[in-house]
């Protein structure tokens, strides 16, 4: 097992999540909760939102035991471990066993790979047959805001549509097209995603691809819905 790197990715996750924090200050009261986050990787992107947000804390699980021990370190080293702390478990089984005030936002960048099975090369970035297995769990999981990465190969308008089933409304997004790194990159993978833009459930280009981070949200103070905006940001072919 390794731990998950992709400079790019993880920079336009980080940045994006700032900004979205930011941008939605008041209403998210993350000031006053702090948020919970699924998958750490290395941690280093939302450390430096850590450290660049003096009032945000974060309460972060990761499946990978060498990405809790990376994440560990290089949190360290930034000088926040008191305000973003990793545990190593399913998000889905810890997020809500701390007893402590409920939380009512997570960020995300999850896992999204799509494959016919787990056996790719890092099985934890495995998002299921059409890659938002994760993402829709977490919108189904009961918080007021996901904010995630939503990419363009794994069945976007699924995943927008159970949003708004589930009575999400886009408030907002940022959309950076990336290369095909070295996990969407592998043979099987690269297969499969390309019969998944044949079937109409995703889109990409011979040499990359979108993704969004997105900030999904329930909150009624926070106005507004892209969501057709945030599909057609993710339109590529091939
Ligand atoms: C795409 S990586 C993102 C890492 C980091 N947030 C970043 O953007 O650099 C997804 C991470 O989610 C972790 N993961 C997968 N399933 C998980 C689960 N059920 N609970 C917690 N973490 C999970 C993986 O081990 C991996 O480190």
């Amino acid at each position: 097992m390794t731990c998950f790197s992709s400079a790019d990715e993880s920079a336009h996750y980080g940045f994006s999540v700032c900004m979205l924090l930011e941008q939605y200050r008041a209403q998210l009261r993350w000031e006053e909760e702090g948020v919970v986050e699924l998958g750490t990787g290395d941690a280093t992107a939302i450390a430096d939102v850590v450290r660049s947000l003096p009032a945000l804390r974060v309460r972060s699980f990761d499946i990978s035991r060498p990405s809790v021990e990376t994440a560990r370190a290089n949190i360290a080293v930034r000088g926040v471990s008191d305000r973003y702390t990793v545990e190593l478990g399913d998000f889905f089984d810890q997020a809500d066993s701390a007893g402590g005030p409920p939380v009512s936002t997570v960020i995300s960048n999850p896992p999204y790979i799509p494959a016919p099975d787990p056996d790719i090369r890092m099985p934890e970035l495995w998002g299921g047959v059409h890659g938002n297995d994760l993402m829709l769990q977490l919108l189904k999981a009961g918080y007021d805001t996901v904010i995630a990465a939503v990419a363009s190969y794994s069945d976007p308008v699924e995943t927008v549509r159970t949003a708004g089933d589930l009575g999400y409304r886009v408030a907002n997004f940022l959309a950076m097209g990336l290369d095909y790194g070295p996990y969407s990159s592998e043979p099987k993978v690269r297969d499969h995603i390309r019969r998944l833009c044949d079937e109409g459930r995703g889109w990409a280009g011979d040499d990359g691809y979108m993704v969004a981070i997105a900030l999904f949200t329930r909150i009624a103070d926070v106005p507004g819905n892209r969501a057709d905006q945030l599909l057609r940001s993710l339109q590529l072919s091939c």
